[in-house]
């Protein structure tokens, strides 16, 4: 199996959402013993904003050869492509995900590779495979206490099946800056919720699931 985890956070392995993500994929590890991991963090090795020459190429420009862009485009679809999950850890960032995330989406969601313009609308082209998100917030972002709107998981949950992603998870770690008792107790929360989601789930055929959660 293949694991593609994609993490967001500038504050790259210490941030909570990183952490959170790491959390789903020691938990698909146990799953499945052998699984490759493709770690991408975007922090670490900037990833940067699509150019010219690829908004150009895929507008159907004229002989626009799609340069820098659209080559790191073919490696990050073919990363994806070969990912039997893909596990992404991001925080919220003014209402939505970070820039580098929506960096990451403008190289892998692309007309007329991973999605085809139909009268219908946009169709997905790509085998669907589960999709763990982890998101982190520093105010509540669900629920009837949340004092803000939230463009992150509606965002996400539209922009992925455009590619033929639909089997989405959501875990959230909400009110990190609600002071440093309330931070915890939300990244406690949020590993439980995890570890939770994943005790509910049926043992892979053929898998044994090993692993050392809650001193097994
Ligand atoms: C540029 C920026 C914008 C942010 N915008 C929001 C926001 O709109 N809503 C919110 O709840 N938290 C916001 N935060 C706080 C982060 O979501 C919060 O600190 C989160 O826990 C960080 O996760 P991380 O450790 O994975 O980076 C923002 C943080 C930064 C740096």
């Amino acid at each position: 199996m293949n694991i593609l985890h994609i993490s967001a956070s500038p504050r790259g392995r210490e941030s909570d959402s990183h952490c959170l993500s790491e959390h789903v994929v020691g938990h698909l590890h146990r799953r499945r013993p052998g699984a490759r991991v493709v770690q991408r963090l975007l922090s670490l090795h900037d990833l940067p904003h699509v150019d010219g020459d690829y908004a150009h190429a895929l507008g159907g420009g004229d002989g626009a050869a799609g340069g820098a862009s659209l080559a790191r485009s073919d490696v990050l679809i073919a990363e994806l492509e070969a990912a039997d999950v893909l596990v992404i850890g991001t925080p919220m960032h003014n209402l939505t995900v970070p820039s580098a995330l929506k960096a990451w989406l403008d190289h892998v969601v692309r007309v007329h590779r991973t999605m085809r313009l139909t009268p219908q609308g946009k169709v997905g082209t790509l085998a669907d495979r589960p999709v763990y998100v982890a998101v982190s917030s520093g105010g509540l972002r669900t629920g009837p206490r949340a004092r803000q709107p939230d463009f992150l998981e509606p965002y996400l949950r539209a922009v992925l099946p455009m590619i033929g992603l639909r089997d989405i998870t959501v875990f959230s770690l909400e009110g990190t800056a609600l002071g440093a008792q309330r931070a915890e107790a939300a990244r406690v929360a949020a590993r439980e919720a995890v570890d939770g989601w994943f005790a509910a789930l049926p043992a892979p055929a053929g898998a044994r699931v090993t692993g050392a959660l809650h001193g097994e």
